[in-house]
């Protein structure tokens, strides 16, 4: 089969197939910045093939671009943006909500999501460095000269009261959304100021509302206490890195966050969005991305135009509770089926896995010689 597939590829060009793979990254490609044994074959192998591909990852933390280079260095293939999602590529979706409006963005290295926040178009963006360099008190352990070098001057701006005045507070800081666009690297700093923010007035720092976080209570006259949005950019409790056992994720950070609001407010509900693998928006963006991808390569090539859509997706990953999870739940608008494949090189390591997948390999390779096997 392996042959006869590369023979007609040799003879006359490829077409394009109807079936196509999405990779997670960290624990499938990659462990850490080091490629797993077999994935630069693999991904060559399907560009070889025409079989189209796409990177759908719950990582993130600089630009798709950035990413998409840094990861064709490190696997030797050639891959670009239009075959990649990042944990917070979806919140673009959200740019025109926010239009104007000033967010917290938080997680990752330095001041790297900032610039893909306003890469993305918006327009108007914090971080907890501005915050503490400009007002030290916020939070008593921090060391503000760890952010000096890319923290932002907030120009005539104050905290705000605790009591949110309209007439006398004009040149507060509200923030209107809260985005955790990757892993936070300083939880209790970013706990403290979303904290705060959660249970502000309306976003207003420094305010405090006599709501205590609880949403369902009425709000208190003239001000009302919307609580700014919360969005989580992914869930993963856990993940592959080049450590032999697996680290906390994102979702270690939301699970310490959801201890914190507990005990502050006593259990009041967290409103909260979180995005990322396994949610069905996830899949769907990938998809999208995907078949954009694919049909770009049918243009590209000189291979006769596929008329037919995208018609089989193997989903490759290593961690049941986003990856096959996500796959195994998720109801294509446009048709496609998706088959969840579970590899052991990364966070499962054995036993029977949270999430059925269809199948369990020991990795990459062997996850798309089982795909293939499947298209006969
Ligand atoms: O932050 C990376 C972690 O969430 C896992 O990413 O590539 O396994 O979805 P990935
Ligand atoms: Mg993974």
């Amino acid at each position: 089969h392996y042959h006869r597939h590369l023979q007609t590829s040799t003879q006359t060009p490829a077409k394009v197939t109807d079936f196509a793979f999405a990779f997670d990254i960290d624990g499938v490609l990659l462990r850490s910045s080091n490629p797993l044994p077999r994935a630069h074959k693999t991904l060559s192998y399907l560009q070889k093939q025409r079989i189209p591909f796409i990177l759908l990852t719950n990582g993130g933390g600089k630009s798709e671009t950035e990413r998409a280079e840094e990861l064709s260095q490190c696997l030797k293939v050639l891959l670009d943006v239009s075959m990649f999602v990042q944990s917070h590529t979806p919140f673009t979706e959200l740019v025109d909500e926010y239009k104007d409006k000033r967010i917290l963005v938080t997680g990752g290295d330095g001041d790297k999501c900032r610039r893909v926040a306003e890469n993305y178009g918006f327009t108007n963006v914090l971080t907890p460095a501005d915050l503490i360099t400009a007002f030290p008190a916020l939070w008593p352990f921090a060391s503000p000269q760890n952010y000096e070098s890319y923290a932002r001057p907030i120009p005539n701006r104050r905290l705000s009261d605790r009591e949110y005045n309209p007439r006398s507070n004009d040149n507060t800081i509200k923030i209107d959304a809260v985005f955790i666009f990757n892993d936070p690297r300083d939880w209790a700093l970013d706990t403290q100021i979303i904290l705060d923010l959660l249970l502000s007035q309306s976003g207003h720092l420094g305010s405090l509302s006599p709501k205590n976080g609880n949403t369902s209570l009425p709000n208190n006259g003239y001000q009302q206490d919307g609580q700014p949005p919360l969005y989580f950019s992914n869930p993963d409790l856990l993940w592959a890195s080049a450590y032999h056992l697996p680290r906390l994720g994102q979702g270690g950070y939301k699970a310490a966050f959801e201890g914190v609001w507990k005990a502050v407010t006593g259990g009041a509900k967290l409103e909260k969005s979180v995005f990322g693998k396994p949610y069905q928006g996830t899949f769907a963006f990938a998809e999208k991305r995907l078949q954009s991808h694919r049909h770009a390569l049918i243009g590209s090539g000189r291979s006769k135009i596929g008329t037919e859509g995208l018609k089989r997706v193997y989903m490759v990953g290593d961690n049941p509770e986003s990856d096959i999870l996500g796959a195994n739940d998720y109801q294509s608008a446009s048709g496609s089926t998706w088959q969840s494949i579970l590899v052991r090189s990364g966070v499962y390591s054995g036993g029977e896995p949270a999430h059925k997948p269809k199948v369990v390999v020991e990795d990459v390779w062997d996850a798309v010689q089982w795909g293939l096997e499947k298209e006969g």
